[in-house]
């Protein structure tokens, strides 16, 4: 099958936010410069272009000098064994040296790197010197447990510092970290811990949300207990709520408090692994994105400068984010840190204990950037623009979007309200695989139309391709690709070449297809569609279709299932499910909730279905495919499309009246 029918079929499936998204690009006429203030005092403008266009590989080289080098490199990008890149050849360094001691060494010991804000209130001011001496606790005790070069660690952890420190730790002894979001089940947790290898895992007691003490270690007992190759669980203490215990684990206060504050670190090659990442991909199957290190650091560095216009011991940073996301990897660990910034970080949920929590810390600690994501926006504007008028607000000078293609009614609003109409709105668009932003407005040079991303960063080059590679004209929509290699890319996914080659690489050769669709305006703007694969976003979580239906199926009373993701106002998409029950169950509220809970269990409450809706059929096509544009039809309770190709087009006739009689509808 060629690429381009390939492609194609993959187009019919696309509806996300695109009919609202197609009606705003057409009919977007706002546009907001930046102020002259900002103008003047931003680190970069629109001359970066052009030092890029002109030599793309010269202005890489420029941006590797951010950081610091044990051994300088000899050849900035191979490209010879495409499509595994690499960067800065040949070069050597650690990369928590470049984020900690690098700024201790400069004399910045004193300044505050995170003010960690827990849930119930209880607070820590941590310093890049105090930071330095945790890193290097944890670098020993890790050490102690035979971690080293190449190993992989696995982190399971609420928002605490342990978190950051961690990573860091793994970072310094060349160890790949893989983070585990904590909201993941124990199920989800034992398949990463088992793919990568995982010989530690760190994880806690529990952490605060919503007002209460929420247990992590009892997943961790459950997966490790499935999981030969893990050797030893080190447990921070943060709720202290009890725990059970084995000869396996190791409490963090007493195993890692107690261990030297000197480490000496050892440079590595700037491809030695950094993480590896789980994200969703079309198939069940998580797919680990594998990071290196300094091609990686050094966009992450550059993107959070430039982005952001980051003035480090001035601004003071948040990144909203969980570390168990991209966004936390590279915009609360690595970019910041290697930028020395001050950064807050909240462990809980923004309504515990009241609706104006985030803008209470903004206030607090004099919050000047702000990055967060479309759907907390949607959220709050729900909730009311009186909740922050409450807060003093006036530090804040850019704000920032990530994870999903933010409407214009959400970034007005988020201008208006949060920013005081005075604030640049950078809308970043990247992902897991690309590592760091990749198109974004300069906040202090692109004029910026709500609802897009604007356009590639100097140094990154993106491009619309129709069905067959060729490039489209403006106005015209198509796939987004990335046409040349950049230093944050994949280096691959893990134990899986073929996956790599297959997912990214074979629709377009030689250019790397995002799954995105995309669009440029008449201005030659770009706008992200959202997905053309059968990925959802679910509040800019990536959660495939194939992941939710493996699990329904997997329970008892579930012969097939389909699901889909439907437009919601607040999250993008929700999932809703499609469902026919084996003979023996029965059509039940109880059989549905207990599906539910049961997606819940296998994959983590974030996959867990909006709705389930119970069927007798499910629209396929002669070659069994599942229509799921049709259900989506139903889901979003729109007419129907096209039937024609359906094996049995009377099938949505009996699944429409089916549900007008039995439908479940759920939270
Ligand atoms: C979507 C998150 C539109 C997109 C950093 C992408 C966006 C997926 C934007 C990656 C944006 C992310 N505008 N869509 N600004 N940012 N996306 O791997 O569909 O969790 O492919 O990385 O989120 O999600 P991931």
């Amino acid at each position: 099958m060629g690429a381009g029918v390939q492609a194609k079929s993959q187009v019919t499936t696309v509806r996300l936010v695109t009919e609202e998204t197609l009606e705003n690009l057409l009919t977007e006429t706002r546009h907001f410069p930046p102020s002259a203030e900002f103008v003047a005092q931003a680190n970069v403008g629109l001359e970066l272009y052009d030092e890029a266009i002109a030599d793309r590989l010269g202005f890489w080289d420029r941006q590797a000098g951010r950081l610091k080098w044990d051994k300088s490199w000899t050849e900035v990008l191979d490209w010879s064994d495409a499509p595994f890149a690499k960067w800065f050849v040949g070069g050597r360094l650690n990369v928590a040296v470049n984020c900690v001691d690098r700024h201790v060494d400069e004399g910045f010991g004193d300044q505050v790197a995170i003010y960690f804000e827990g849930e119930p209130g209880d607070t820590r001011e941590i310093t890049y010197a105090m930071l330095k001496d945790e890193v290097c606790r944890a670098a020993n005790a890790l050490a102690e447990l035979g971690v080293g070069k190449g190993d992989r660690v696995a982190i399971y952890l609420p928002m605490i510092p342990e978190a950051v420190i961690s990573m860091l730790a793994c970072a310094r002894l060349g160890a790949a970290h893989s983070v585990v979001f904590g909201g993941f089940s124990a199920e989800a947790l034992r398949s990463r811990i088992e793919d990568a290898q995982a010989k530690v895992v760190i994880t806690s007691d529990g952490g605060y949300r919503r007002g209460s003490a929420t247990a992590l270690k009892p997943a961790v007992d459950e997966a490790v207990s499935k999981s030969p190759c893990v050797e030893r669980v080190l447990v921070v203490r943060r709720t202290g709520q009890e725990v059970a215990w084995t000869d396996r684990d190791l409490w963090w206060h007493e195993f890692v408090d107690t261990q030297s504050p000197d480490h000496t670190p050892e440079f590595f090659d700037s491809e030695q692994q950094l993480f590896i990442l789980y994200t969703s991909g079309t198939t069940g199957q998580p797919k680990g994105i594998v990071h290196t290190s300094g091609g990686y650091l050094t966009q992450a560095a550059y993107t959070h400068d430039v982005v952001f216009d980051h003035k480090p011991g001035k601004d003071v940073y948040w990144c909203t984010a969980d570390v168990g996301w991209v966004t936390g990897h590279s915009y609360i660990v690595y970019g910041p840190l290697a930028n020395r910034a001050t950064q807050v970080m909240y462990e809980g949920t923004p309504d515990t204990p009241h609706k104006g929590r985030w803008w209470e810390i903004c206030e607090k600690y004099g919050v000047t950037i702000l990055y967060t994501a479309p759907t907390a926006i949607r959220t709050f504007a729900k909730w009311g623009h009186e909740i922050p008028g409450q807060f003093d607000l006036s530090k804040i000078r850019l704000l920032g979007s990530v994870g999903e293609p933010i409407n214009p009614a959400a970034w007005m609003w988020y201008r208006r309200v949060i920013g005081g109409d005075r604030c640049p709105i950078v809308d970043t668009w990247w992902q897991t695989e690309t590592g760091a932003i990749m198109i974004s407005p300069l906040p202090g040079a692109t004029t910026c139309t709500p609802g897009s991303a604007m356009s590639a960063l100097p140094g990154i080059v993106a491009n619309i391709v129709d069905d067959n590679g060729n490039y489209v004209h403006e106005t015209e929509g198509g796939y987004l690709v990335l046409s040349e290699p950049w230093p944050a890319m994949l280096r691959g996914i893990w134990g899986d070449e073929e996956r790599f080659r297959e997912t990214y690489w074979s629709q377009f050769p030689g250019k790397y297809f995002a799954g995105d669709g995309a669009k440029f305006d008449v201005n030659g703007a770009i706008w992200v569609l959202g997905r053309v694969d059968d990925v959802m976003n679910v509040s800019g979580h990536r959660i495939s279709t194939a992941e939710v239906e493996s699990a329904l199926v997997s329970h008892d009373a579930v012969a097939e299932a389909a699901v889909v993701g439907a437009t919601d106002e607040t999250t993008g998409q929700a999932i809703v499910a499609f469902v026919i029950l084996r003979e023996h169950a029965e059509v039940s509220d109880d059989t549905v909730e207990d599906a539910r809970k049961h997606v819940a269990t296998e994959i983590g409450a974030i996959a867990k279905p909006k709705r389930i809706l119970i069927v007798k059929e499910l629209p396929k096509t002669r070659s069994g495919k599942i229509m799921r544009r049709l259900l989506r039809d139903v889901a979003e309770n729109r007419s129907l499309g096209d039937v024609t190709t359906l094996a049995d087009p009377a099938v949505m006739g009996l699944i429409q009246t089916g549900l007008a009689s039995g439908a479940t509808d759920e939270d």
